[in-house]
Order: structure tokens, then sequence, then C-alpha cells
């Protein structure tokens, strides 16, 4: 699939908007996730508010895409949801619906970027505050949307040295 391969982090957006009909396409591609026995417990903090977003610069040194992005969305769990309480399966669960809705932006020609949240506790705690998120719902990380700036190359970071086959020490 070409999209996986065009897809890269991006940093500098222009002022274009972003439509709230792409941002539902975006949070639907969120929601296609496969997740562990079909929890679904991703709840999604939409932000389109500039100087909301830009405060978690305060606790976030990597973070400067914000200063241009169009749109933010916090991808969190609801642990109130979660089909395996405690045992932590909605990080990965979560992942994938972070994954899936940087792969549509970049299906929909909207530049993205992962930007980190778990398991940086000073963010967390920041993130949870700015979004009044109650104690049962955890913050994985933020989808960063905005009109790429400038067009980065697809990539090809296949490494044969990081592939073991049956065992990892290969086929004897
Ligand atoms: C869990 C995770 C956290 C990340 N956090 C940040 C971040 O805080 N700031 C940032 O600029 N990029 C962040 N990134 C993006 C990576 O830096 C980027 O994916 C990596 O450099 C590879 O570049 P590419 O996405 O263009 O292929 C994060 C990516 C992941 C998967």
């Amino acid at each position: 699939m070409d999209t996986i391969f065009q897809r890269r982090s991006v940093r500098k957006f222009l002022e274009n908007k972003i439509s709230e009909e792409d941002i539902k396409r975006i949070l639907k591609a969120g929601m296609a996730a496969p997740s562990c026995k079909a929890s679904c417990e991703w709840v999604f903090v939409v932000m389109r508010d500039r100087e909301r977003f830009q405060k978690f610069l305060e606790v976030h040194p990597y973070a400067t895409a914000l200063k241009t992005a169009d749109t933010v969305i916090l991808v969190c769990a609801d642990l109130n949801l979660e089909k395996e309480p405690g045992e932590g399966w909605w990080i990965q669960d979560c992942s994938a619906a972070m994954q899936n809705m940087l792969l549509e932006a970049t299906d929909l020609s909207i530049g993205s970027l992962w930007l980190g949240v778990h398991p940086k506790q000073e963010r967390i705690d920041f993130i949870k505050e700015l979004c009044c998120l109650p104690d049962h719902v955890e913050p994985l990380g933020m989808v960063v949307l905005g009109t790429a700036a400038k067009e980065k190359s697809p990539i090809d970071r296949y490494l044969e040295d990081q592939v073991f086959y049956e065992t990892y020490q290969g086929e004897e």
C-alpha cells in the first residue's frame, strides 16, 4: 500500500483549514483499528483552538509542530471500557488507532505527526488538566494535522539485519 510509505512526519504546516468532513474520516479510520477483544476503548478529543493545544509546548520540548498545526486529535483510552482491566492492552489498541489516523490523513493529502504523550508523566498530567480528562481516561498521544508546508519523500527503511526466520539465530 503506497500510503504506508508516503506517510512522513510533518512539523510545519500552512494556514489552510482542514474540513470537518476530513476530520470525521480520520476519526473513523482510528475507530476502524483492531483492538484487544474488540474493546474499542479509545476516545478522542478534537482540538481546533490553537491557543489551547499550544499550551502543551510548556511541557513538551519536541512539539514545535503545534505552532502551525490546524487541528490536534488527542487519542485516549477510557479504562472503564477495557475488556481485560489492568492489563494495559489499551496502549496497543490506541497505538493502532493512531497509526490508522496518520495513514488516513496521508491518503487525504493532509500532513500529520504522532506526538508522544504516554509514558511521560509530566505530559500526561498536563494534558489531563488541559483537556479535563477524568481519572479513568488515559492519554496515549496526539495526532497533529495540517497542510504540509513542504513535501517529504516516501521512505524505505527495510533492514535485512533486523529480520530473523524461525528463531532469533535464524535457521541452522
Ligand atoms: C510513539 C511516538 C512518539 C513520537 N513523538 C514525537 C514527538 O514528540 N515529536 C515529534 O516531532 N515527533 C514524534 N514522533 C515522530 C517520530 O519522530 C518520527 O515518526 C520518526 O522520526 C520517523 O520519521 P517519519 O515519521 O517521517 O517516518 C513520534 C513517533 C512515535 C511513534
